[in-house]
């Protein structure tokens, strides 16, 4: 019986190295390990082995049955690290490689242009103050002198949210809600979105505008000649020829709207500034007594300019870009030349 055992665990030990595969090693393992296996099935019969043969015979069947369970298990591992050498080898990386490069994004030209425009006031004093997009009747229209049958409360000029509600025309309502809270002296600035029922290559519903506003004791409209035209000459250049034309808004009075001379046939007359050599700019003119009033400032005690102008307007005479949509069609053709 001891012998059958050697010869055995001897066969066994022949075979191993034909077990190329894991398939190959587990069911070697079952064939002599297992439940049925060899040398389970042999253990079986311990009962027909004499007694002074049986504690050999126990013993080098465990000695058995461990070495090959061991000798299996270190087959196995051999073959899956094998595998892994193999994956490695093929997968190879080469660091040499330049990476590829994630696109980095920039900001939208409006928000450049109006930034650049809140620096160049920033420089003279101006604070940044923001209000709501969504106005009520009283601050868009009623408190900036604009009277209930004014033309721009028509339903074609402005959205209704509700009755007495809009989603604010313009950006001078901050103007009131600034002056309700504050005492003179004022210089502001306020950024924002508008919204106007009108869509053409000049027009979107929602474009960008920026207030201005500066009230003190003897403000003058020499200091809003001043200050307008420093403005203008740091964005568009030293060079630029401008003209303060009178004109008209309720809110302001005189008003003054200013233009620069075309930039793109440099005063000639040509399509852009419809022949005439000048393109507007922007509204101006010296705060409304009234205005004042309604925000509980003494007229007899202070004054103040205030002014309006369109940030994609400016960024379209600054680059030379011909159709406002382009601005809001999120072409990449479009935004990555900026
Ligand atoms: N709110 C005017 C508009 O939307 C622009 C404007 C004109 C603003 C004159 C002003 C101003 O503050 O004084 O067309």
């Amino acid at each position: 019986m001891l012998n059958t055992l050697d010869e055995l665990e001897k066969k066994a030990m022949l075979e191993l190295p034909g077990a190329t595969s894991e398939d190959a090693l587990n069911e070697l393992r079952t064939m002599y390990l297992g439940r049925k296996g060899v040398l389970t099935q042999m253990l079986r019969q311990i009962s027909t082995v004499t007694a002074e043969e049986r504690p050999l015979f126990g013993k080098r069947s465990n000695e058995i049955k461990e070495s090959l369970s061991h000798a299996i298990y270190e087959a196995l591992e051999r073959l899956k690290s094998s595998r892994k050498d193999d994956v490695l080898l093929k997968e190879t990386i080469d660091v040499t490689l330049p990476g590829r490069t994630v696109g980095r994004g920039h900001l939208h030209p409006v928000t450049r242009v109006s930034q650049e425009i809140c620096r160049i006031f920033a420089r003279m004093g101006f604070n940044v103050v923001e209000g709501p997009e969504v106005e009520t009747d009283y601050y868009n229209f009623e408190a900036l002198n604009i009277p209930k049958d004014h033309p721009a409360r028509d339903m074609q000029d402005t959205f209704y949210v509700e009755e007495n509600i809009v989603l604010r025309t313009h950006t001078s309502p901050v103007q009131i809600r600034t002056m309700e809270k504050m005492k003179p002296p004022v210089r502001i600035l306020s950024p924002g979105r508008v919204y106007r029922p009108d869509s053409d290559v000049s027009h979107t519903p929602m474009f960008h505008q920026i207030e201005g506003l500066m009230v003190d004791r003897g403000v003058t409209f020499g200091d809003l000649k001043g200050t307008l035209t420093y403005f203008l000459k740091q964005i568009f250049g030293a060079d630029i020829f401008l003209r303060f034309r009178p004109s008209f808004f309720p809110f302001t009075e005189p008003s003054a709207e200013v233009d620069i001379q075309c930039v793109m046939c440099g005063g000639k007359g040509c399509r852009v500034c419809g022949q005439s050599g000048w393109l507007e700019i922007l509204g101006s003119g010296m705060v409304d007594p009234a205005v004042f009033e309604n925000v509980g400032y003494d007229p007899e005690e202070v004054t103040g300019f205030a002014f309006g102008l369109g940030v994609e307007r400016i960024a379209m005479l600054k680059y030379g870009i011909s159709d406002i949509r382009l601005f809001f069609e999120n072409d990449w053709r479009f935004l990555e030349q900026f």
